[in-house]
């Protein structure tokens, strides 16, 4: 009789059956993984970043936005009550890197796309307090006044391509083009624009027609945050692509 009272008075015996137990374990786990074709359900409405959104998200990511606001909706009923719908893993596929966070000093910002006016969020992003007199978000006034670049945009969806996002080539040959034409509805390659990134929103954000400014990118980002998938169709069986 193999007894447990062997095994607790052996430690080399309980180390290898420890981990006889934990690699079963390991492998039931993680063997199935190699043999899914994608772990992420794919919904309808994803798409890819529009060049301008691509823009402002990098800029997001520059002036560190994720050290005070996270982009997940948990699966918790406050979360959902304040947010809204929980958030897909399918809804950040194409983020590199995921924009998740792990602090909140400021609200959870995965659905704040439409939540506000553009300028709303031009002044907010200006001077907060000006519009939320007991903030402690930092204002970012320079956003407003700096040259959006737009000349190496291409190179950016290309490196996002590289790693899995599906830019088409002629997504990357018309990306600078398709960055102007996101803030102008009156420009000749509107509907184009819209038929390579169904769901874009095109105007002017920062409220400035005269200059092309990194406001401008930020805002497009903001605004379309959580927009793409619609909740009031969405089902888990049935919105599969
Ligand atoms: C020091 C922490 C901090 C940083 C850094 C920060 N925020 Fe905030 N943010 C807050 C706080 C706190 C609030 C809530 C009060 C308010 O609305 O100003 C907020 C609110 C917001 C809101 C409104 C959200 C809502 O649902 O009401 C947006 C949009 C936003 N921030 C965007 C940004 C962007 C974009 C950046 C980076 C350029 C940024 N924040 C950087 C703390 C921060």
């Amino acid at each position: 009789m193999f007894s447990h009272k062997v095994i607790e008075k052996n430690s080399i015996l309980m180390l290898v059956l420890t981990l006889l137990t934990v690699s079963i374990g390991g492998i039931v786990e993680i063997a199935p993984l190699f043999y899914l074709e994608s772990t992420i359900e794919k919904v309808k409405g994803m798409r890819p970043y529009t060049p301008l959104e691509l823009a402002g998200r990098n800029i997001y990511i520059r002036e560190g936005c994720y050290n005070c606001h996270s982009q997940m909706i948990r699966p918790l009923r406050d979360e959902a009550e304040r947010y809204g719908h929980y958030s897909l893993a399918a809804e950040s596929m194409y983020d590199h890197p995921f924009q998740w966070g792990s602090k909140r000093t400021g609200p959870d910002l995965a659905r704040v796309g439409g939540r506000y006016s553009d300028e709303w969020h031009v002044t907010h992003m200006r001077n907060p307090r000006e519009v939320v007199p007991e903030s402690v978000m930092p204002g970012y006034p320079f956003l407003a006044e700096t040259e959006l670049r737009v000349a190496d945009i291409a190179a950016d969806l290309k490196a996002n391509r590289a790693v899995g996002v599906p830019y088409t080539d002629e997504m990357i040959e018309k990306a600078a083009e398709d960055m102007l034409t996101q803030l102008n509805p009156d420009a000749d390659g509107v509907d184009e624009f819209m038929e390579r990134y169904p769901k874009a929103m095109v105007r002017d954000f920062d409220l400035n027609p005269d200059k092309v400014s990194e406001l401008d990118a930020l805002i497009a980002y903001l605004q379309m945050l959580g927009t793409l998938v619609d909740f009031t169709s969405y089902d888990p069986e049935t919105s599969k692509r």
